[in-house]
C-alpha cells in the first residue's frame, strides 16, 4: 500500500511540479540538447599560440604533455568523467586535483582546464592564478564571474557558457569542450562517432525517464523509490568510477541526502568486511551497481560473489543500472542520466525542491567574508602588471 502510495507520487504531474519549483525537470530533459550546444560552442574557441600576461610572463600554446582540470563540485565532474572516457586512448596524463593548488608537476608543458560554471569559485581562481604564475597552458570554461574578467583580461581562451543554469545540470557543457580542445591542441583523440552516438542514446534514454512515463515503465522513477528512506550506495567499476561519484553529488545536491559511492575490485579488498557483522548498519543502504554488457568477466564474476556474500543479505535493496550504447561516452552518459532522474525523482518524493543548495551558497558567502576574493585580485593584479 505504501509503496503504492509513494508510486503515485512520481505519476502525479502537478504533483511533481509543485516541488519542482525552480523547473530542474527543464534542465534535465535538454540534456541532449545541452550536448549539441556545448559541442558548438567549444567548436568556436579559438587558442592562440601565444598569451603575453605581463612585461615577462607569457604563455605559449603547443601540444601538452599532461592535463589538469582544476574545478571543483559540478564543475570538477566534467573532469573526472573525460578522464575515465579517454583513459584507454589518451597518450597523457590527467589529473583532477580538486583543490587550492597544483600538483608540483604542472610547468609549461601543462595545458590547465579552469572549470567554474559561476566563474567566483575560490578554489578553482586560485589554481588558475598558479597556473598563469608557473606559465602552463589555460582554457577556461565559465559563464562569467571573476574567471571570464580574469580571462579577458589577459586574452586566456575561454568557452562561453550560458548563464543560469545550476552547475550540475550544466555538465555537457563542462565536459565536451574540453574533448574538443584537446583536439584543437594537436592531441590525438580517437572520438570515431562518439559524440554523435552519446548524443542519439541520451535522447532515446530521456524517452523511458521524463515524467510523463509511468513508474511502470520508467527505470529512473522504480530505482527512486528503491532508495526511499534508506542511503544510497552506488558501485561502479572501471571507467564508471566517474559516474558513481557523479551519481553521489546529484543524490547529495538535488536529493539532499546523504550517499555514498564504492567502486569495484578495491571494496572487495576492504569494505566488504564491514558488510559481515552489523546487518543493523548495512540495512541502512540501498545498493545501486553500475553494469555494462561490456564489463570484463573478471569484474562480472566479482560483482556476482560480492552479492551473494554481502550485498543481498546486507542491504535493504540491491538494484541495477544498465549501460546502453556501443561507445564509452554514450554507455558512461546513459548510466549517469538514469542517475540524474533518479536523484530528481528522490526528492519529489522526499517533498524537497531538487534545485536549491542553500548551504553550498552560506558556504561560500561566510569564505567571501573572510576577504579571499580581495587577496586573489591582489595576486591577479600583481601577475599581469609584471
Ligand atoms: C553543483 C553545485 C556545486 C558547484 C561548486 C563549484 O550544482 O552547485 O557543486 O558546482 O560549488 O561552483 P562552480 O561550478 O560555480 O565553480
Amino acid at each position: 500500500m505504501y509503496v503504492y502510495r509513494l508510486a503515485s507520487i512520481l505519476d502525479d504531474l502537478e504533483r511533481i511540479k509543485s516541488i519542482d519549483g525552480d523547473g530542474m525537470r527543464n534542465h534535465l530533459g535538454r540534456l541532449p540538447e545541452f550536448c549539441e550546444d556545448a559541442i558548438e560552442r567549444a567548436d568556436k574557441l579559438e587558442i592562440p599560440s601565444l598569451v603575453k600576461v605581463s612585461e615577462d610572463l607569457s604563455i605559449q600554446y603547443t601540444r601538452p604533455k599532461k592535463i589538469i582540470v582544476a574545478g571543483m563540485g559540478g564543475s570538477a565532474i566534467g573532469g573526472s568523467i573525460l578522464k575515465d572516457w579517454l583513459r584507454e586512448t589518451l597518450p597523457i596524463p590527467i589529473e583532477v586535483p580538486r583543490s587550492y593548488t597544483l600538483p608540483a608537476y604542472a610547468d609549461r608543458d601543462t595545458l590547465v582546464f579552469a572549470v567554474s560554471y559561476s566563474g567566483n569559485t575560490e578554489e578553482t581562481l586560485r589554481c588558475f592564478l598558479e597556473a598563469l604564475e608557473r606559465r602552463c597552458m589555460i582554457i577556461a570554461t565559465t559563464s562569467g564571474g571573476m574567471l571570464q574578467e580574469y580571462c579577458h583580461g589577459i586574452g586566456i581562451p575561454m568557452v562561453r557558457l550560458p548563464e543560469g543554469y545550476p552547475p550540475r545540470s550544466a555538465l555537457p557543457y563542462l565536459l565536451l569542450p574540453l574533448a574538443t580542445s584537446l583536439r584543437k591542441l594537436g592531441v590525438t583523440l580517437s572520438l570515431d562517432g562518439e559524440l554523435e552516438e552519446a548524443i542519439a542514446v541520451l535522447r532515446e534514454v530521456v524517452e523511458e525517464v521524463k515524467p510523463d512515463t509511468p513508474v511502470s515503465k520508467n527505470p529512473a522513477k522504480e530505482v527512486a523509490l528503491g532508495l526511499e528512506g534508506y542511503i544510497p550506495l552506488i558501485i561502479g567499476s572501471g571507467f564508471y568510477e566517474s559516474v558513481a561519484l557523479r551519481m553521489k553529488t546529484q543524490f547529495n545536491e538535488s536529493s539532499k541526502t546523504p550517499a555514498k559511492t564504492e567502486v569495484f575490485p578495491e571494496l572487495n579488498h576492504n569494505m566488504m568486511v564491514g558488510w559481515t557483522e552489523r546487518r543493523d548498519l548495512t540495512g541502512k543502504f540501498s545498493v545501486i551497481l553500475l553494469r555494462d554488457q561490456q564489463e570484463p568477466d573478471e569484474i562480472r564474476e566479482r560483482i556476482e560473489a560480492t552479492r551473494s556474500l554481502v550485498l543481498d543479505e546486507g542491504a535493504a535493496r540491491v538494484m541495477e543500472i544498465w549501460s546502453r550504447g556501443r561507445g564509452k561516452l554514450a554507455r558512461m552518459l546513459s548510466t549517469l542520466y538514469v542517475g540524474d532522474y533518479a536523484s530528481f525523482y528522490l526528492a519529489i518524493l522526499y517533498g524537497v525542491n531538487p534545485t536549491p543548495i542553500p548551504v553550498i551558497n552560506e558556504m561560500k558567502r561566510r569564505l567571501e567574508k573572510a576577504g579571499n576574493k580581495r587577496a586573489l585580485r591582489k595576486k591577479y593584479k600583481k601577475l599581469t602588471t609584471g
